[in-house]
């Protein structure tokens, strides 16, 4: 799988495929010092269709090796009868499952066998058209080759009761073990109804039916992708549910976007805090405020919480210019909760090993910053940046990057002082013919800090900004479509100046060299 780097728009620090369609992250799991990154995977096209496990592999979260595609839909090329959608997997380290031989940890990965054809399965099984139902499939080789569970699968065949009827749209099981009760949980989606199905199990094959959480809050299109995970709040625990709903993301953006709920988990019922839910469902909380954050998962097997999404829309996500592949993933972002402006809130930060591919500070700072631009130069495509200011008769401040040499190409990101809003406009920021929606400003809340500070960090790389405002409880990522060109940066204060800037750029070399 030998990248070529120095095609037009080609991620350098993020992980794209080789060749072909990718969306949704799937099977995140850390084990025997590897990152697993499964993704939803055409092995015979660059749109979406003959949907397979792709996988790659990372030992540090930044340099990824594509593997070889690890769950091949059946009856590629000519006759698919399965899809293999979007799951999870973990590691059955007690062998509660029963898959384990010769000492052998299994892996476990629980997916949505989506079967385009009526069928009998090989476990007598009847299918539906279209039927979507939860399937096993397991690994002896640390997560290298898979074997389907073909005598049992599907494991769960059809929605709960009442729900029967919603089989067309039940999937992306989200699975992990809850240590509390002893027992594997799973959330599954009854996408178009806006519901989720959770479920526990004693051995990952037979599962029961525990509750059902939802619809709260954002309720367009359809809820995909959940995920479940506690995380610490001050000295409690709390657990927090991410789900992707598409269309109906965030104000001001067209198609997929993910919100989250912080709530309490007591191994068979999630109930959301009071202030984590919208009466009438007004509003949400996004987990990104950009277009480009979708099906976001987070990693089974680590202390900490890492999670990844697939960063693109489905509202374009087939046009993108890119070539032969399509998508790529986010950076790693390290979750944590805190509580800010009196309500507990999620926390993104980058993942801290990016660092290992940083180069060379630029930094300059400025006690005044008058109204006008700053020309930064040449400073290249592929950046971490961070930036910090404060008020003073400025509306606007910020930087652009990915400029060609006459700026007429651009991608500005900055923090309006009166809507106390971070904004990416990629209006100019190069090719967009695809979408008409494409070519948009975005927006994000974010209230200075305490002592009047914003604080920016925004990771730029050849196709995409990833910004996180404040300490992470604000995130919005972009993609952009610049001209080879385009590599200059300059800063700029519209209506006045700003105080204490501050300018921390480094550069982030590419991940393939
Ligand atoms: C989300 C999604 C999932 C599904 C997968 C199919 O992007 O629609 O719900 O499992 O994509 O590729």
């Amino acid at each position: 799988f030998a990248i070529n780097y120095t095609q037009p728009y080609r991620p350098q620090f993020h992980f794209s495929p080789t060749k072909n369609w990718m969306n949704d992250p799937a099977g995140l799991i850390y084990h025997n010092g590897n990152y697993h990154l499964y993704f939803q995977y055409n092995p015979g096209g660059i749109e979406w269709g003959n949907m397979s496990w792709g996988h790659a592999t990372s030992d540090d979260l930044t340099h990824w090796q594509e593997q070889p595609v690890a769950l091949l839909a059946r009856g590629f090329p000519d006759n698919v009868t399965e899809m293999f959608f979007t799951g999870s997997a973990v590691a059955d380290e007690q062998n509660t499952s029963g898959f384990g031989a010769g000492g052998k940890t299994p892996l476990v990965a629980l997916y949505t066998s989506y079967y385009p054809i009526a069928q009998t399965l090989p476990s007598g099984k009847e299918v539906k058209t279209n039927q979507q139902s939860q399937s096993l499939a397991y690994s002896l080789d640390d997560g290298t080759t898979w074997t389907t569970y073909d005598a049992g699968n599907p494991v769960i065949h059809n929605p709960p009761s009442p729900y029967e009827e919603e089989y067309q749209n039940f999937r992306d099981p989200f699975v992990f073990w809850h240590a509390e009760t002893r027992k594997w949980i799973m959330v599954s989606t009854l996408a178009g109804i806006h519901k989720l199905a959770l479920w526990t199990s004693d051995n990952l094959k037979d599962w029961s039916h525990a509750s059902f959480f939802g619809p709260f809050n954002a309720v367009g299109g359809v809820w995909e992708c959940p995920n479940l995970f506690p995380l610490d709040l001050d000295s409690s625990t709390k657990w927090v549910m991410v789900m992707g709903l598409n269309p109906g993301g965030p104000p001001g953006t067209v198609g997929s976007g993910t919100q989250y709920f912080i709530g309490d988990f007591d191994g068979t019922t999630f109930v959301p805090d009071e202030d984590s839910v919208y009466e009438g469902n007004k509003s949400a909380n996004w987990m990104d405020w950009g277009p480009d954050f979708y099906a976001a998962a987070s990693y089974n097997g680590l202390d900490e919480r890492m999670a990844v999404g697939w960063m693109n829309n489905w509202q374009y996500g087939e046009k993108i210019p890119t070539y032969p592949w399509r998508s790529a993933m986010s950076t790693p972002r390290q979750l944590s909760l805190k509580t800010i402006g009196g309500k507990p809130t999620l926390i993104q930060r980058p993942h801290a090993q990016i660092q290992s591919i940083e180069g060379k500070d630029h930094s300059s700072s400025w006690k005044f910053f008058e109204e006008g631009t700053q020309d930064l130069g040449s400073v290249g495509k592929t950046l971490d940046i961070e930036l910090s200011f404060s008020a003073s008769n400025a509306t606007d401040f910020g930087i652009i990057v990915q400029a060609t040499p006459d700026f007429k190409e651009q991608t500005k990101i900055g923090y309006n002082f009166t809507s106390q809003m971070i904004f990416v406009d990629r209006r100019n920021s190069g090719e967009s013919s695809f979408d008409g929606t494409f070519a948009s400003i975005y927006h994000a809340p974010l209230a200075p800090s305490y002592d009047g500070t914003v604080h920016l960090r925004i990771l730029v790389d050849w196709s995409s900004v990833e910004v996180f405002g404040g300490q992470g409880e604000t995130t919005l990522t972009a993609q952009i479509f610049p001209d080879r060109s385009a590599t200059f940066a300059r800063l700029f204060s519209n209506g006045g100046g700003v105080e204490d800037v501050k300018v921390d750029m480094k550069r982030v070399s590419s991940i393939w060299n």
